[in-house]
């Protein structure tokens, strides 16, 4: 167990270089199940979501090395297609093997996912898709159990754009036969880049980034080395900290166009806000103003992904916000954690009030998922005085080497064994 000291009130300056994305990498991770030849991955953050991942593609028989920042995988050598329990439970994206597997083995099995405890997050969209590519699914003591013969390509109507049953459809249909047409699919930049990748390796995908997704079956899927997209959480994460701490950081290699939604907001609230080259460029001086209302929402809306570091930046902000989560029911759950730094929240069904104050006090407070933990660690950069923010295990499966980063802008963290 680890957590963060942070003494809070610096600003923060300079560039920070953002990593590759974990939502682009994971389900690339799985899609190299696909192949018999190798597949290299570069730049791949330093996360636990990644490292669970890669754990999860050994169990199957594949090999990883390592070389550099790089990950190559050699599925060549696969010869399993079930997923200890204990794996699962470590990392939701562990589902998009199915797909995957069921498209190389005729077969797949699983233990449901684990992950961020954010919500009910069923995976019915998921199984429903492979099931109209022929899949047939038993669901047993906790398992997913999935066969084929032969996967057959099919029109599959989503109920909701979600993620991850896009990616998995994906992921099965490209060795279909005949043409697969996903209609209400996720528009998330992860999804192109994921087309992107399966095209490199002799797919044929077409349509993503739109709601119709189209995918031709092949009948071999190559080796590819490929540079996934930045991470615009991250880069969205590091924008909010420098508009909560006040300063200008330069957040490099990011994309604006794939948080216009943020830059947008943050605009609002008073921050300035360019891109040069492959920079976001964010200067805040004064006072943070609240903009009236946050709403989550799919691809191109406001990422739920960042809804707990822009609640922690209304917290801080003059006036009063409404900020509504309309994909996860339990993402507040860093609502009371940030009270004890001060924050005035009052939560009703999926909307947080917030009353805006000057500033948060230092506290001792407890991560409990990915992103409202760094939402905690935000609060505590901006706060006056010392906090600890315990249980950074959670912040460590989505952001490679925070601390590092956070450091060289100026702040004052530490990462301390409790
Ligand atoms: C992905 C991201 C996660 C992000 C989320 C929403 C990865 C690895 N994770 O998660 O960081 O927060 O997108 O942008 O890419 N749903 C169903 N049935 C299903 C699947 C989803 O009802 O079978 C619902 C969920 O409960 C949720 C909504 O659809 O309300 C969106 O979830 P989804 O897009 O699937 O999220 P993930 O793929 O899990």
């Amino acid at each position: 167990m680890e957590k963060y000291i942070i003494n809070g009130g610096n600003k923060l300056y300079g560039g920070v270089k953002i990593q590759t994305a974990k939502n682009s990498v994971l389900p690339i991770l799985a899609a190299a199940v696909l192949t018999e030849e190798k597949v290299r991955i570069l730049n791949v953050p330093h996360i636990t979501d990644v490292k669970n991942m890669v754990k999860i593609l050994n169990c199957l028989g594949c090999k990883s090395v390592y070389e550099g920042e790089d990950i190559i995988i050699d599925s060549s050598s696969a010869d399993c297609s079930e997923i200890p329990r204990a794996l699962a439970h470590e990392l939701r994206s562990s589902v998009f093997l199915l797909g995957p597997l069921t498209a190389r083995f005729g077969k797949a099995k699983i233990a449901y996912p684990g992950g961020c405890d954010i919500g009910l997050r069923p995976v019915d969209l998921h199984l429903n898709g492979l099931k109209r590519l022929g899949v047939r699914i038993k669901e047993n003591n906790g398992y997913i159990e999935c066969e084929c013969e032969k996967l057959a390509g099919n029109e599959i109507m989503l109920d909701c754009p979600s993620v991850g049953a896009t990616e998995n459809i994906m992921l099965a249909a490209v060795r279909a036969e005949g043409e697969t047409i996903i209609k209400n699919a996720a528009r998330e930049p992860e999804i192109e880049d994921l087309q992107k990748f399966l095209n490199a390796a002799g797919c044929k995908v077409r349509g993503a980034g739109s709601g119709t997704i189209v995918v031709e079956g092949v009948k071999k899927i190559r080796g590819v080395t490929f540079q996934p997209m930045a991470d615009r959480i991250e880069a969205g994460t590091f924008l909010i900290a420098a508009a909560m701490c006040g300063g200008e950081i330069a957040a490099v290699g990011a994309s604006g166009e794939n948080i216009s939604s943020l830059l947008h907001k943050l605009r609002e609230n008073g921050c300035k806000i360019y891109s040069k080259n492959d920079k976001i460029i964010l200067k805040r001086k004064g006072a943070l103003v609240s903009v009236k209302s946050i709403e989550t929402q799919p691809y191109p809306g406001f990422p739920t992904d960042l809804q707990a570091q822009m609640t922690a930046l209304c917290c801080i902000c003059r006036g009063q916000s409404i900020v509504t989560e309309n994909l996860f029911e339990t993402r507040f759950k860093y609502v009371p954690e940030l009270r004890k730094m001060g924050a005035d929240i009052t939560v009703i069904d999926r909307n947080a009030f917030v009353r805006g104050r000057e500033k948060f006090n230092g506290a001792t407070v407890v991560a409990c998922d990915l992103r409202g933990g760094a939402a905690l660690v935000l609060a505590a950069l901006a706060a006056e005085g010392r906090s600890e923010v315990l249980d950074i295990s959670h912040t460590d499966r989505g952001y490679g080497l925070f601390e590092y980063k956070l450091r060289s802008l100026g702040a004052d963290i530490v990462r301390v064994a409790v």
